[in-house]
């Protein structure tokens, strides 16, 4: 018998794919008015479970039910009809569609008395009421191909309000959102609980988890290991749970920093002004600042993917052209890990070995002749850190979000790169990976390379940085030095 204030329950849940027993016998319940946290390591079945809930994806075994009711939905939209709805992990949104478009996408409106005929206007003011409600100033017509991934995400969760919906999935909903705008959507998470809805939470953050969340269940290769209250456990026993190992956090030593490798003067682009900034050998930097502050825009700009139209920038002393391409830069030894790794980062349909070594092919193999034999030994030096040898042998659009993440990072790792551009580099990673991650930053800095890191998670840039830089409205507006890295100075420069 199912308990009676549950509005999803999900039992005895079984799913593989091809010989991959990912989810085994899980049982899983949500309440109404409660936030429940899903937590477990990358590849651990998270998205998965949740996928089968909302009918993206069709279960082996187990029975789910809906406010005490046994349901089996064969698509998206009967979830949907019976009040679920997931943003995902990997935003949904249509592209070349402006964002009321997608608010209301499957569900436009018409005019009364006239079926056939959209009523923009209407949706688009109704966009607007939403987004503003939810603490979010955003132009409803703007295209959504315009906007970064974390507006794109504000769009998603606005999607999911305008719905209506009271089981509302959010997987990982503030991987790219900074400390202010997660605690806006904590206000909204707030709102929509007071009505009575039920909420699935899956961070790798885990103290947003502890700020959130009512109750949490842990995955652990697809087996529950561990439900509570989360007010009952700690984040020790939750790390432990998690990978069966004790998880000890990475602390900073002070940096030898030596000459300086990046320098930017003037910079200014589309997004972004008037942004200076050096990196020195062995030095970890950071790039902080609101979601459209013009981070990713700056930096996409040394690298070489936007085109900068004023300003200067060196590397290892030399001036580049400021129209110059991303190969250009990779060969005077810049590279960048990009936020949006889906679209710049992996080459679906080849080996995640394949794409591990694909950026150092010319270094590794300079006569050309490529064996498999030594792109496996390549790209186990580096992607094994993080990843399972399982997940090395897959093909990279089977892998999880997470373990996606890693394999562009450990592509990165295996050129020879004196600058390394992050941005946003242990999005969507666990908590335990992300250790691992700082281990080799850390190990990287100390070989005498130099990062530069763009990053929202206050909690890395303080733990990590050597330096500061602060951006608002597209420039840079402050620069902290190592020992005026403060929270409070952070915040306030960002505003
Ligand atoms: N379409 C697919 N085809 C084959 N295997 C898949 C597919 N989607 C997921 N998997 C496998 O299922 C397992 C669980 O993946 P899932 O995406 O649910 O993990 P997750 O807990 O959400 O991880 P993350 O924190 O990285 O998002 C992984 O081993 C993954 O490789
Ligand atoms: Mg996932």
């Amino acid at each position: 018998m199912e308990s009676p204030q549950a509005v999803l329950e999900m039992k005895g849940i079984r799913k593989h794919f091809s010989e991959n027993l990912v989810l085994k016998d899980v049982d899983f319940t949500l309440r109404a008015g409660e936030v429940h946290a899903l937590l477990g390591a990358n590849g651990a079945g998270k998205s998965t479970l949740m996928k089968i809930a909302c009918g993206v994806l069709p279960y082996d075994r187990g029975q789910v039910y809906v406010r005490g009711k046994q349901v089996q939905f064969r698509s998206v939209t009967e979830a949907r009809n019976a009040g679920l709805a997931m943003i995902h992990q990997e935003l949904s949104l249509l592209k070349n569609r402006c964002v009321y478009e997608n608010i209301f996408m499957g569900r436009e409106l018409t005019k009364p008395g006239f079926p056939g005929l959209l009523d923009e206007k209407k949706m688009i003011e109704i966009s607007r009421k939403i987004l503003g409600e939810m603490g979010y100033e955003l132009d409803p017509q703007r295209k959504t191909a315009d906007l970064s991934v974390a507006w794109q995400q504000i769009v998603e969760i606005a999607k999911a309000v305008w719905k209506k919906a009271d089981i509302i999935i959010m997987d990982e909903p503030t991987s790219s959102l900074t400390k202010q705008e997660t605690s806006q959507l904590f206000q909204l998470i707030g709102r929509l609980k007071g009505e009575g809805c039920g909420i699935v939470y899956i961070s790798h953050k885990i103290e947003e988890l502890f700020q959130i969340a009512d109750r949490i269940t842990v995955l652990n290769q697809g087996k529950v290991c561990l439900e509570k209250e989360m007010s009952q456990v700690s984040k020790e026993e939750l790390l432990y749970a998690m990978t069966g190992k004790h998880i000890y956090e990475t602390r900073r030593e002070k940096a030898r920093t030596g000459e300086g490798i990046l320098r930017v003067e003037g910079l200014g682009g589309k997004g972004f002004h008037n942004c200076s900034l050096s990196v020195r050998k062995g030095e970890i930097v950071s790039i902080t600042g609101i979601v459209g502050a013009g981070r990713s825009e700056l930096v996409s700009s040394i690298f070489g993917i936007n085109k900068a139209s004023e300003g200067k920038i060196f590397l290892l002393g030399e001036e580049v052209p400021l129209r110059h391409s991303p190969s250009y830069s990779i060969k005077k030894k810049l590279g960048l890990l990009p936020e949006d790794r889906k679209k710049q980062g992996l080459i679906m349909g080849m080996s995640v070995e394949r794409n591990i070594v694909q950026a150092a092919l010319n270094l590794l193999f300079p006569r050309g002749f490529i064996s498999a034999s030594a792109v496996s030994e390549q790209a186990g030096k580096y992607g094994r850190q993080a990843l399972y040898q399982q997940e090395m042998e897959k093909l990279p659009e089977k892998l999880s979000g997470g373990n996606q993440q890693k394999v562009v990072l450990a592509k990165w790792l295996c050129t020879n790169c004196q600058i390394l551009i992050f941005d946003e580099p242990t999005k969507g990673i666990d908590a335990a990976a992300r250790e691992e991650i700082y281990r080799l930053m850390e190990e990287l800095a100390r070989q005498g390379k130099g990062i530069l890191m763009v990053s929202s998670d206050q909690r890395e840039v303080l733990q990590m940085s050597d330096r500061v830089y602060v951006m608002k409205q597209g420039t840079i507006s402050r620069e902290l030095k190592r020992e005026e890295i403060t929270e409070e100075k952070i915040i306030s420069a960002e505003f």
